[in-house]
């Protein structure tokens, strides 16, 4: 048996370095067993090792693999409401590897999978790094803790089925307990929701559901064993109380005030705001089953949450590319850019959202989020300039994952 190592070279014709904004031509990434190992770019030409794979990208520009911060693989828009019951558990993981290999051609590299039933997002990941289906690396957080009742419980049936969340907890010593229990099993990233949601009966988007004492518990328990957490959050008063207990990262985000960016601002809370996937689901969402009471709440959240966007952006939040995919259908994340340039970022920013300011809110800059020494041979190539043209990101020309050739070129 020998051990011996693997090479693969990267070339294109311009790479785009996230940190400076920077456009350089003529990259020479050298990927050795799926980290890379040196990047050369101009006149400077590095050493290939005798035997390396190539791969070759004449006309292309190559940008860092993308990172989704809020996606749902076990997920599928076509189920809505309760058209969802028809099928029995494992059939959400069984298509949820579809909808891994599509988020990948798609040029997401990575994901943080902020909630799943049945700890399915830690298996999809386990049997994705042993090789058995393709897809992202993914950072799962299993189930989303919450209150009874609220919109990260079970929410749409009576109580003679007997359905409840196991990641429920109503004190704060309850939701400690609650993240040890999605550690043990795998979690690493803890999302909790603080508000109600689009998505759940009987819960209100503007509405705060665990007491910050109780958010706080869970940020600082999590924290304890370092790990990150997401908060659900709609509404001001949640969004507020959570960037106070100390929540990394805030998704939704949908009515944030003016204190509410402050306050993310001085903390350096990342807000993730899916603006998005509203299209999808007023288009789609009633053929789909979705309920008229959803598609009201989504009526509502959606301007709101789209005008407020682009107060953050302009303010200077940090801001994490989030598009709660698995309401709108996985692989479509890119087109998520484009509605965030229209609602004032520039393309630049939104790549930013998508590769270095993901990895730093991950804490995996050593790993993901810009094409640098030591990451992970994870590139996306596209057609032209895509800070100039942020839909080229909607159809990759090819997808690099850990130096392998994974879509197109
Ligand atoms: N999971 C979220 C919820 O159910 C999705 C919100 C989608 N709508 C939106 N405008 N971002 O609350």
């Amino acid at each position: 048996q020998t051990t011996s190592s693997e090479t693969v070279v990267v070339t294109a014709d311009r790479m785009l370095d996230v940190q400076s904004g920077r456009l350089l031509d003529q990259p020479v990434v050298v990927i050795t067993d799926g980290r890379i190992a040196s990047v050369a770019t101009g006149n400077a030409r590095p050493l290939i090792p005798a035997g390396a794979t190539r791969i070759d990208l004449p006309g292309k520009t190559i940008v860092p693999g993308l990172i989704d911060m809020h996606v749902h693989l076990t997920s599928n828009p076509k189920y809505g409401g309760y058209t969802g019951l028809q099928f029995t558990d494992s059939f959400w993981v069984a298509q949820a590897a579809g909808n891994a290999a599509r988020t990948l051609r798609a040029g997401f590299t990575t994901v943080r999978n902020v909630g799943s039933d049945n700890y399915a997002d830690v298996g999809l990941k386990q049997a994705i790094e042993e090789g058995w289906i393709d897809g992202p690396r993914i950072v799962p957080a299993a189930y989303a803790l919450g209150a009874t009742g609220g919109h990260c419980d079970e929410t749409f049936l009576p109580p003679s089925f007997q359905r409840v969340s196991p990641a429920m907890g109503d004190s704060p010593e309850e939701l400690k307990k609650r993240v040890r229990e999605q550690r043990k099993y795998g979690a690493e990233v803890i999302k909790v929701c603080a508000t109600g949601g689009v998505f759940s009966r009987n819960t209100e988007p503007g509405i705060q559901q665990l007491h910050e004492e109780e958010l706080k518990a869970v940020a600082d328990e999590a924290h304890f064993w370092k790990l990150k957490t997401a908060a659900h959050a709609h509404g001001a008063e949640g969004i507020k109380a959570a960037i106070r207990a100390g929540i990394d990262t805030i998704e939704h985000v949908s009515f944030i005030d003016d204190e509410g960016i402050r306050l993310a601002r001085e903390r350096g809370t990342w807000l993730g705001f899916d603006v998005y996937n509203t299209e999808y689901t007023l288009a789609e969402g009633k053929a789909n089953g979705v309920l008229p009471e959803n598609i009201e709440k989504e009526r509502r959240v959606g301007t709101l949450q789209r005008e407020n966007f682009g107060r953050a952006a302009k303010a200077g939040a940090r801001m994490i590319f989030s598009t709660d995919a698995g309401i709108y259908p996985h692989g479509d994340n890119a087109r998520q850019f484009a509605v965030m340039v229209r609602f004032g970022m520039t393309p630049l920013d939104a790549i930013r959202t998508a590769t270095w300011n993901a990895a730093q809110a991950l804490g995996r800059e050593a790993d993901v989020g810009s094409i640098a020494v030591g990451r992970f041979g994870d590139l996306v190539a596209v057609d032209g300039d895509p800070t100039r043209d942020v839909t080229l990101l909607e159809r990759p020309a090819a997808v690099v994952k850990g130096g392998h050739l994974v879509a197109g070129g």
